[in-house]
């Protein structure tokens, strides 16, 4: 048995977002989705989440830290810090700024999100995504964020897998706003994309030194059968869901068919100082003639990690290997694992898929990519959106009734790696 080493200063994390833990963030388009029977699919809400914003953020943040992490990625509320069209909340920035200081005093290195899914309510009415002032009032909305902020924060992601939005909310109807549309979808990514180029510049210039990046969720995905309509299908689906953005980042160009006409935005080339990868495993993509909607490709579910509902593919760590190195030569910018984990509430999968995939960076550094943190999702069980409290992927237990957290044995093996700045072979 050997130690396999990571770089010195590597950080190790758990990630989440504001409205998966927070509660009380009844400002945001989640909110008033979740009140329509239906769209969560065990009933719940997050009107308490893990009650962060009632105080228990602190607490978690111990637990993070005695873990011997030394990062922790979260998310802000834009809901929360703008409740309305041009006012800022000074309370909510104080509460941040409280929070931030006390993961650093934890030796927690603060990792920020400022959009991860969810939208303020008065944004959504003026079109959302879709709406015509998006751009302006993101970059507003970062610049205010890195004035007041910036000096707590070592790491800015702009937005959180803004494919996996795009293709849930308006691709898709699985999530707010549900518009089920190929030509919205269409429009949503142009949107991300010019929000991104946007919050890049405004975080550059309130806080020049702080690297700022976007997150992208990478999924591994293969050909079901060893034939070329498989094959095709696979590579479809990898180009519209990942291929799409990496290209965009090295020239600026958003291509069709999924930006009709192709579109140069302007800075967005570039604009990642490093890349977030989430990776949570591998869809076996299988060519089906009825399947035009997602590109004539159906991912083959029977050996993966789904509920009745969602479905995060096959446990494969080798994917993660491939796809941090692909990214690294596509980008050849530092790189961070800013999510990996599993769904599994009896936490039986989760230690070996944690060591596998701890390895699967290792290996991915060894053949030179440059990988400088890794981050397990999640620090504790939360709100999984339309799964509701269904899945659940914390290395501490939630009970969301009592509010009890239990440490799952998971969460000692992390601890482990942390503590060696390793794993071992
Ligand atoms: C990601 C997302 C997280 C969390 C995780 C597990 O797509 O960024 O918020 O939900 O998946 O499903």
């Amino acid at each position: 048995m050997t130690l396999l080493h990571f770089p010195h200063g590597f950080l190790w994390g758990t990630a989440t977002s504001s409205h998966q833990v927070e509660g009380d963030d009844a400002n945001t388009d989640w909110w008033a989705f979740e009140r329509v029977p239906g769209n969560i699919h065990d009933g719940s809400n997050a009107d308490r989440a893990c009650e962060w914003w009632r105080g228990r953020a602190e607490e978690d943040l111990d637990r993070a830290a005695e873990l011997g992490t030394n990062a922790i990625r979260i998310s802000l509320s834009w809901a929360r810090l703008e409740p309305e069209d041009g006012r800022f909340d000074h309370a909510s920035f104080d509460r941040y700024r409280q929070l931030l200081a006390h993961a650093r005093a934890r030796g927690l290195s603060p990792c920020v999100t400022l959009h991860h899914f969810t939208l303020p309510r008065w944004l959504v009415r003026d079109g959302g995504l879709l709406g015509k002032k998006l751009v302006p009032r993101f970059a507003r909305f970062c610049a205010r964020a890195g004035t007041e902020l910036g000096a707590h924060v070592e790491r800015w992601v702009t937005i959180n897998e803004p494919n996996v939005l795009a293709f849930m909310s308006y691709f898709g109807k699985a999530w707010p706003p549900a518009r089920g549309s190929a030509i919205d979808g269409g429009r949503a990514l142009v949107a991300l994309a010019r929000m991104h180029a946007a919050g890049y510049g405004a975080l550059k210039e309130a806080t020049p030194e702080t690297p700022v990046g976007l997150v992208l969720n990478v999924p591994d995905f293969v050909a079901a059968r060893d034939n070329a309509v498989d094959r095709a299908a696979a590579k479809a689906q990898d180009a519209a869901f990942t291929g799409w953005w990496l290209s965009a980042l090295r020239d600026g160009w958003l291509r069709p068919p999924l930006a009709m006409p192709p579109r140069h935005v302007a800075r967005f080339a570039k604009s990642s100082d490093f890349l977030g990868v989430n990776y949570y495993g591998r869809y076996r993509v299988r060519f089906d003639p009825r399947s035009g909607a997602t590109l004539f490709g159906r991912a083959e579910t029977d050996r993966s990690i789904r509920t009745a509902h969602n479905d995060w593919g096959d446990v494969a760590p080798d994917g993660l290997t491939r796809q941090l190195r692909r990214v690294h030569h596509a980008l050849g910018v530092p790189l961070v694992v800013t999510e990996n984990g599993v769904m599994d509430a009896e936490d039986s999968l989760r230690r070996s898929y944690l060591v596998s995939h701890v390895r699967a960076v290792h290996e991915a550094i060894a053949k030179g990519a440059d990988v400088r943190g890794y981050f397990v999702w999640s620090l504790l069980d939360n709100f999984e959106w339309a799964e509701g409290f269904e899945a659940r992927f914390g290395l501490f237990a939630l009970d969301p009734l009592t509010q009890i957290r239990t440490k799952r044995p998971s969460a000692d093996l992390y601890a482990e790696i942390c503590r060696h700045n390793g794993v071992t072979t």
